[in-house]
């Protein structure tokens, strides 16, 4: 019988509670016993390892498809590779992982992760050595490459869509403009699907450079005196410093266009977990256990070309951008971005939303 271990790692996201719990669910059917660690690395560095075995009922389907992590994301101030990396101490950090999964006696772990977990699982991977690391993508940046779509993504786009379909009735009854703050670190891709589906007027992503003054004629020249416009919270404007959703504010405000700002912040992360989310984090689930099965180590899963499939975390990290950490200077996180030529820009430019200068 195999005992598996399973932790949800960064920021959390829709979907998370789904895949723990599928993963659960697929595991007892082989016969497998699953162990939460909770708070991520947390659970790792406690003696005893803080860990719950996972039962059906402690993990009932019906909430599945509630959103955070039932196994905690990590608490503030713990000590983490950012942490230990600052004191001086990652090596102590590393043994004190690796010594936790041995005596857990674990055959497996299952981390579900962003691209900066996910990176560092890599370039810690000596931590795993003595049992098989699957990993699970999660994200609502969307901003890891080689997978089509990540955990939480989907969601974060319906919970940013309500939010701005919301604000566009008030806007409509104010003859005014929302300015909307999207989050998605230095991925447009958030920004850009719920733009489009929210139908907003402009759309400023990180990867596409743009013009104040071409977006403020766009706003003079729109078929209404309303609307969204849509800002990433990675673009920056030259000279100007602040919030990004103030500072666009206060170029329109500059140039007569009445507006107000909106943050939906973590409300994007959260809501009850869509159909489409949940299918992914089942269809992950089912290929990570797949992946035991066949005796694989250092995968992730990933979704190319309607199927998931797993493929080697060497190769993740080789296909993205390499993006020095912030946190840990010898660490490249593995980022990706919205494409030149990701066919949502098309379409976005050819309804007449502004996004920048592509054409
Ligand atoms: O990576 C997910 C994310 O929600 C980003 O979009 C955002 O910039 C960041 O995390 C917010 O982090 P925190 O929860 O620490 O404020």
């Amino acid at each position: 019988m195999k005992k598996i271990g399973i932790m949800t790692t960064g920021g959390d996201c829709s979907g998370l509670n789904t895949a723990i719990q599928r993963v659960m669910r697929g595991a007892h059917l082989r016969g497998w016993r699953v162990f939460g660690i909770l708070d991520g690395t947390d659970g790792l560095c406690t003696t005893p390892p803080n860990v719950v075995e996972l039962t059906d009922n402690l993990l009932p389907i019906e909430n599945a498809r509630l959103s955070g992590s039932f196994l905690h994301n990590g608490q503030p101030g713990a000590l983490n590779f950012e942490t230990a990396a600052a004191e001086g101490s990652l090596d102590d950090f590393n043994k004190k992982l690796y010594r936790s999964i041995r005596e857990l006696k674990l055959d497996a772990v299952i981390l579900i992760g962003g691209n900066g977990s996910l990176s560092l699982a890599w370039a810690h991977r000596e931590i795993y050595r003595d049992v098989q690391l699957i990993c699970i993508p999660k994200t609502i940046d969307m901003d890891i490459p080689l997978t089509d779509r990540t955990i939480g993504f989907d969601t974060a786009v319906e919970q940013l869509t309500q939010f701005c379909d919301q604000l566009m009735l008030t806007a409509r009854s104010h003859h005014r403009w929302f300015v909307v703050q999207s989050m998605g670190r230095d991925c447009g891709q958030l920004a850009l699907n719920a733009g489009v589906a929210a139908g907003a007027t402009a759309i400023l992503i990180p990867e596409i450079k743009f013009n104040v003054n071409a977006l403020i004629n766009h706003i003079m020249n729109a078929p209404t005196d309303y609307g969204i416009i849509v800002v990433s919270e990675g673009i920056s404007l030259r000279g100007h410093s602040g919030r990004p959703a103030d500072m666009i504010s206060r170029q329109l405000t500059a140039a007569g266009i009445t507006n107000r700002t909106a943050f939906p912040e973590h409300t994007q992360r959260a809501g009850d977990t869509t159909a489409s989310d949940r299918l992914l984090a089942t269809a992950m689930a089912d290929a990570a256990l797949n992946a035991i099965d066949n005796n694989e180590t250092y995968v992730m899963t990933a979704l190319q070309n309607g199927t998931v499939k797993t493929i080697g975390l060497a190769d993740f990290v080789a296909a993205g951008e390499s993006v020095v950490d912030p946190n840990i200077s010898d660490l490249c996180t593995s980022n990706a971005y919205v494409a030149p030529d990701d066919p949502l820009l098309d379409i976005a430019h050819d309804m007449g939303i502004y996004i920048g200068e592509i054409k």
